[in-house]
């Protein structure tokens, strides 16, 4: 059966990432493809490498049904530009970072998550991580328009062949 697999990348990977991983779980599990497609989020940085999600991610992230407690942060590694079909950077910094250390040939595996959302919006995914409690919820609403698109466009990929 064919698969697909996508990582979501931040520069810590305990808000913006994980929120995107916890929300693509969601509707990937509603429309029947758990098994199809395979969901990872990682961070161009390594401080917060084991840690759980912010405390503020985890908190917007229930109020609205994700359960982010599971999941540990971990730093991106040049072996994800092979394991990923898809890459994608929360903003412009994580995109740049990517393609630094991405390898050659695997340059259209990365992407920003928000090419997928509705056109008008962001390009970017904006770091909550230093402002207050509403930018969670940005991210969240960002991130649940753009995994949309992106289910979309995924079960379009798995529908060939
Ligand atoms: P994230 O947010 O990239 O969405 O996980 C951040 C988390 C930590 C830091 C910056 C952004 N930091 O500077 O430690």
């Amino acid at each position: 059966m064919k698969t697909v697999s996508i990582c979501f990348v931040c520069l810590g990977n305990i808000c913006r990432s994980p929120t995107a991983e916890a929300v693509m779980r969601a509707q990937v599990e509603a429309a029947g493809l758990t098994e199809r497609i395979l969901i990872d989020s990682a961070g161009t940085g390594n401080w917060h490498v084991g840690t759980a999600p912010d405390e503020r991610a985890q908190r917007a992230g229930r109020l609205r049904g994700y359960d982010l407690s599971p999941l540990r942060a971990r730093q991106v590694a040049a072996l994800d530009f092979d394991r990923f079909d898809f890459l994608l950077a929360m903003d412009e910094a994580n995109l740049r970072n990517l393609q630094k250390i991405c390898p050659p040939g695997r340059r259209e595996r990365v992407r920003l998550l928000m090419a997928f959302a509705p056109e008008g919006g962001s390009r970017e995914v904006a770091d909550p991580y230093f402002g207050g409690g509403e930018g969670f919820e940005v991210v969240l609403d960002q991130c649940e328009a753009a995994c949309r698109g992106l289910l979309a466009y995924l079960q379009a990929q798995l529908a060939q062949e």
